[in-house]
């Protein structure tokens, strides 16, 4: 197999302890990678020989971004609902249900093209591991779609069939319920590998504690992982259920209470949820930003994300979430960085990714800059190239 030598790098960040604390950052550095695996890291003068050679000219390598919650496949917008949001509107779940009917509308060629046009913009800004929910769909056999298609583009996949309860049900919740823990379950587990539920207090859109435990329940019966929506338009019962079910990742946090924190704190010492904060939600929807600062002193690993969805967050960019965590959120660079990367990953229970230690998936990120402090410092700044494992040896 062919072997490739990265050289030229002002800054590497291997989140490798050999190489330090903190991000394991080595200066003037080299990289060796192959189509599957990274072979060597360490100061370009001591880089061993390999096939070919590839010089970044001064600038920054990173892990590829590993984004942990995006909602890829679905039709049309919801232009005019942000619209009315920034003139004073709440957001509360209730245009979900515009996406749900522009998704059951639109066929598999146009929900793929869609996929991938989303797929391609989110790598091109240095995200190399995507999960992807269903969700938009809500009939067995709409959800049973969603995930096909989803699947097609990422092996992470989850089933979202707790995303809220669609119209055709409001009258009986339960009915619903009863549908998304068997028949629709029953079609959507072959194609998904994580569960997951939007669980808000009763009385808001989604599903409360109950139906969630009903839900997640079923999925784990079901041979599924799982993952939370919580805390999102309020304190809620999600992160408490999150932690007990044994799930890989809470999401949202915007509202938690002292005890959500001390559980997800405990939690923590026996690889308990990870936190997954969604800083563009909190700005495209005028919410609060979750205290991350708090999370991190109380020793809970965070993951930043995107959730890219027509409703909350219509953006794909890692880079974006990071300067937002670090302007919003008190987190610093380096942690933003972090939970961009190997929070992700754990957030995916994905040990192969989100870090360039030997070994590990060649999936690389090189900023347009010299330190990856300018994804905060000079927001916006581009990723000059990527690559994937399985493209290394060629232009990616
Ligand atoms: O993660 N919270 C639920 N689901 C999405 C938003 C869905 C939508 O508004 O279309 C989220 O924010
Ligand atoms: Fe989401």
């Amino acid at each position: 197999m062919t072997t490739t030598l990265v050289t030229g790098i002002a800054e590497l960040v291997t989140h490798d302890p050999t190489h330090g604390p903190g991000l394991g950052t080595v200066e003037n550095a080299a990289i060796v990678v192959d189509d599957d695996a990274v072979l060597w890291t360490g100061p370009a003068t001591s880089a061993p020989a390999a096939d070919r050679r590839i010089d970044v000219a001064g600038r920054a390598v990173i892990p590829g971004f590993v984004d942990s919650h995006t909602h890829l496949v679905f039709a049309g917008d919801r232009a005019r609902e942000f619209e009315a949001r920034m003139t004073g509107e709440r957001y509360d779940g209730g245009g979900i249900a515009t996406t749900i009917a522009a998704t059951r509308a639109a066929d598999d060629a146009r929900l793929m093209a869609n996929g991938r046009r989303l797929l391609a913009e989110l790598r091109a800004q240095g995200t190399t591991t995507v999960e992807i929910k269903s969700g938009y769909g809500l009939t067995v056999a709409d959800e049973a779609r969603l995930l096909r298609i989803a699947r097609e583009l990422t092996p992470e996949t989850t089933f979202l069939g707790g995303h809220v309860v669609p119209p055709e049900f409001a009258a009986d919740r339960a009915a619903y319920v009863e549908l998304a823990t068997g028949p629709m379950l029953d079609a959507c587990a072959p194609h998904a590998r994580w569960a997951d539920v939007f669980c808000e207090p009763r009385s808001l859109a989604a599903f409360d504690g109950d139906e969630s435990r009903t839900i997640l329940e079923a999925a784990a019966h079901a041979g599924l992982e799982l993952r939370v929506h919580a805390g999102q338009l309020g304190p809620g019962p999600g992160v408490a259920l999150a932690v007990e079910l044994g799930a890989a990742s809470v999401d949202h946090c915007t509202f938690l209470t002292d005890d959500d924190v001390d559980a997800l704190a405990a939690a923590a010492r026996d690889s308990g949820p990870v936190a997954t904060l969604l800083p563009g939600v909190e700005f495209s929807t005028r919410s609060p930003y979750p205290d991350a600062r708090r999370l991190l002193d109380a020793g809970v690993t965070v993951a930043l994300a995107t959730d890219c969805n027509p409703g909350t967050c219509y953006s794909t960019s890692m880079p974006w979430c990071i300067a937002l965590a670090v302007h919003e959120m008190g987190m610093t660079p380096a942690e933003a960085l972090g939970a961009a990367t190997l929070g992700g990953a754990q957030a995916l229970r994905r040990p192969d990714v989100g870090h360039l230690r030997v070994g590990a998936r060649p999936d690389l990120c090189v900023v347009d800059a010299p330190s990856y402090r300018h994804l905060a410092y000079r927001a916006g700044v581009p990723i000059a190239r990527h690559w994937r494992s399985g493209q290394t040896s060629h232009e990616a």
